[in-house]
């Protein structure tokens, strides 16, 4: 080894040596619990092909949004303190758009995968998943949106037509989703 590759080696060394030692352990964090994982590790696509089994109905989730949800969301999930979830159909062209999950979400699958990974915001990832269709369910009544009667699983779920689908401009990507139809209530275009 000639001179200056020596030195290149020795110098390598030591900066590597150096950067070992300025990796202190801060004693933060923890190792991510197994039910953690599977809640973080799912994620549902707009057609909903990966929802798993299970179903909810509007009264299960009536309860459990209540205990649950209405803190944040309000009792009827339009007071608040957090965000307004129910309502604000039609708004959206208007100067006072209101957008809530029922006038401004275009997949009710979305909701679900959503829902399940993050709420409730105290404790994500805890509902099963019987307990977010319930509650996505329920939600989806509030807008008006699915009858009290109906019944919300993977095969249900897709198939709910959200109020504002086709108010958004398509992802050129031709692999996304299918490309939404013109809409002239959308506020984007
Ligand atoms: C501790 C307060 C809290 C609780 C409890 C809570 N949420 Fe939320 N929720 C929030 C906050 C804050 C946001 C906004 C989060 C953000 O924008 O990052 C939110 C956002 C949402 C959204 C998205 C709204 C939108 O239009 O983007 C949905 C849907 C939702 N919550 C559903 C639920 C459901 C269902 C429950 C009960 C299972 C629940 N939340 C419980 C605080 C809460």
């Amino acid at each position: 080894m000639r001179w200056p590759e020596a030195l290149a080696l020795v110098l390598a060394t030591l900066v590597v040596a150096a950067l070992a030692a300025q990796s202190p352990t801060y004693g933060l964090g923890r190792a991510p619990k197994d039910d953690e994982i599977k809640a973080w590790d799912m994620a549902v696509g707009p057609e909903g092909k990966e929802l798993p089994p299970g179903s909810g109905t509007v009264a299960d989730g009536a309860k459990i949004y209540a205990a649950q949800c209405a803190a944040c969301h309000g009792k009827t999930g339009k007071e608040g303190p957090n965000d307004v979830l129910v309502g604000g159909q039609g708004t959206l062209n208007t100067s006072k758009p209101v957008k809530t999950i029922g006038s401004y979400w275009p997949y009710a699958t979305t909701i679900w995968d959503y829902i399940n990974r993050s709420m409730p915001y105290n404790k994500p990832g805890s509902l099963t998943a019987a307990e977010v269709y319930s509650v996505t369910a329920y939600l989806l009544s509030l807008n008006g949106i699915i009858k009290e009667d109906a019944v919300m699983n993977a095969k249900t779920l897709p198939e709910v037509k959200m109020p504002n689908r086709n108010g958004f401009i398509g992802d050129p990507r031709p692999d996304w989703h299918p490309k939404p139809a013109k809409s002239a209530s959308s506020p984007h275009q």
